[in-house]
């Protein structure tokens, strides 16, 4: 009788360490399923950073090509689009908002997402200019870019940068990275 009832107990026992683990387990699962729903991943760093460490620095590779007056290698076409790549795909990046205090503002503007198409798209066509190995292509990209890149520093940009982070002279030697004869 008494081994009957510590039987029993134990299956008691187990029946509800099984319930605990079960409802664990959908705590856990159901946690998951909101961070996948609401995609909760912010952008960790400022509109203000990513320019100067990104967009213009892949910018520029783009536009120092474009003014080279040699013929240019093939190791350097392949720099281009290297760079192109990058920067068309920081164009939605930066619809994404950051950390910055205007940044989260900044990208629910119909406006702002229009600029950063139009940069993306001529970064685009700075790649097919790599790919083709066509300069007079890859000029005609370097100033829509640099259209799409004034036209919403005109709309946007504060006089001074928001986290005081510019390119100049913070980052500069990070710039120019390629050296050559008759370069820039
Ligand atoms: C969609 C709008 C937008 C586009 C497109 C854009 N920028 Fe910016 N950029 C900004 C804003 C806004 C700031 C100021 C951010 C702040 O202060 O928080 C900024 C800041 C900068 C800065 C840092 C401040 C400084 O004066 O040194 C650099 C450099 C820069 N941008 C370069 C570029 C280049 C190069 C391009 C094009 C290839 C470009 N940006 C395209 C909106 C844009």
């Amino acid at each position: 009788m008494s081994s009957l009832k510590r039987n029993f107990a134990a299956l008691i026992s187990s029946l509800v360490l099984l319930m605990l683990a079960l409802f664990v387990l959908s705590v856990v699962l159901a946690n998951s399923a909101d961070a996948a729903e609401s995609q909760d991943f912010p952008v960790p760093v400022s509109v203000n950073a990513l320019m100067v460490t990104m967009i213009d620095h892949s910018a520029h590779y783009i536009w120092d090509y474009a003014a080279l007056e040699d013929m240019m290698l093939e190791e350097e076409w392949l720099a281009v689009e290297y760079y192109s790549i990058q920067l068309a795909a920081a164009g939605p990046l930066m619809t994404l908002g950051g950390t910055g205090e205007f940044d989260n503002a900044w990208a629910i503007s119909p406006q702002w997402l229009s600029y950063s198409m139009d940069m993306s798209n001529a970064a685009m066509k700075a790649l097919n200019a790599a790919r083709l190995q066509d300069k007079f292509l890859l000029e005609t990209a370097g100033d829509e870019l640099l259209d799409a890149c004034l036209a919403c520093h005109r709309a946007f940009k504060p006089e001074i940068p928001s986290e005081g982070v510019i390119h100049d002279p913070l980052y500069d030697q990070l710039y120019h990275l390629f050296q050559r004869e008759g370069a820039l």
